[in-house]
C-alpha cells in the first residue's frame, strides 16, 4: 500500500475544461508523450449514468446513485471501457449519456463514491487526469493545472463535424443548445463546479490545433519540473 506522502511525489497534470473542448484528446496525447497514466474522469460519470439507466434508477436519485457508483465493477483496458465485464465503450459516448453524466455528476454522493477510484490512477511515473475538478478537488496538489477551453460555438462546430465524419446525423443548433445547458449545469452546481482555479494556466484552443495545444502543455510541464 502506498502512503499519501509517497503518492504526492508522483506528478499529476490536471487538465480541466468544458464539454467538447478537446481536452480528452490533448490529455491522452500528453500522457502518451510522457509515458504517463491517463484518467478520463468524465467516463466515470458516464458509466454511472449508463448503469443507472440499465437499473431503472433516475438520474436525480442522489443517494441511490451514490450506492450504485460504489458498487460498480469498472475496468479500463487500452481505450476500452468495461462494466461488469461487458464492453460499453461506445454506449457511454452517446449524446444521451453525455447529458446523463452531467446530471448524475451534480450529486455529492456520486462524486464521493468515485474519489478513491480516481486517486488510484495516480501511479508512477505520473498521471494526466482530464475532467472538471481534477485540479480543484481530486488532485489539488497537481504539479501542473491547465484550464482548456474554446468558445461554445467552436466546440459545437467541432462536435458537428466529428458526427458528420462518422456518417452520423447531426444538427448544429441542437448540439449548441445541449453544450450550453451542460456548460451551465457543470459550472453552476454546488458540488465541485467547473472553475478555472487561480493556479491553473488558461489554454484557449478556439484558434489552435491539437498539436499546438499538446505542445503548450508539454512546454508548461517542462517549465514546472
Ligand atoms: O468530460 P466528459 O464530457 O466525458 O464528462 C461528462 C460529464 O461528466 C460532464 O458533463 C460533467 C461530468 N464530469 C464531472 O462532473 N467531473 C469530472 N471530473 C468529469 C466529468
Amino acid at each position: 500500500m502506498t502512503n499519501n506522502s509517497s503518492l504526492s511525489v508522483i506528478p499529476v497534470i490536471a487538465i480541466d475544461g468544458p464539454s467538447a473542448s478537446g481536452k480528452g484528446t490533448v490529455a491522452q496525447l500528453v500522457a502518451e508523450k510522457l509515458n504517463f497514466h491517463y484518467l478520463d474522469s468524465g467516463a466515470l460519470y458516464r458509466i454511472v449514468a449508463f448503469a443507472a439507466y440499465k437499473n431503472n434508477i433516475q438520474w436525480n436519485a442522489a443517494d441511490k446513485l451514490g450506492e450504485l457508483a460504489k458498487s460498480l465493477k469498472i475496468q479500463f483496458n487500452q481505450n476500452e471501457i468495461y462494466l461488469d465485464g461487458d464492453r460499453i465503450t461506445e454506449a457511454v459516448r452517446s449524446e444521451e449519456m453525455s447529458r446523463g453524466a452531467s446530471e448524475v455528476a451534480i450529486h455529492q454522493p456520486v462524486r464521493s463514491a468515485l474519489l478513491d477510484l480516481q486517486h488510484s490512477f495516480r501511479q508512477a511515473p505520473g498521471l494526466v487526469g482530464d475532467g472538471r475538478d481534477m485540479g480543484s478537488v481530486i488532485f489539488k496538489d497537481a504539479m501542473l493545472k491547465i484550464f482548456l477551453t474554446a468558445s461554445v460555438q467552436i466546440r459545437a462546430e467541432r462536435r458537428y463535424k466529428q458526427l458528420m465524419n462518422k456518417g452520423l446525423s447531426a444538427n448544429y443548433e441542437k448540439i449548441l443548445a445541449d453544450l450550453q445547458s451542460r456548460d451551465e449545469r457543470d459550472s453552476q452546481r454546488s458540488a465541485a463546479p467547473l472553475i478555472q482555479t487561480a493556479d491553473a494556466l488558461l489554454l484557449e484552443t478556439s484558434e489552435c490545433s491539437i498539436e499546438q495545444a499538446v505542445q503548450f502543455v508539454l512546454n508548461a510541464y517542462q517549465k514546472h519540473q
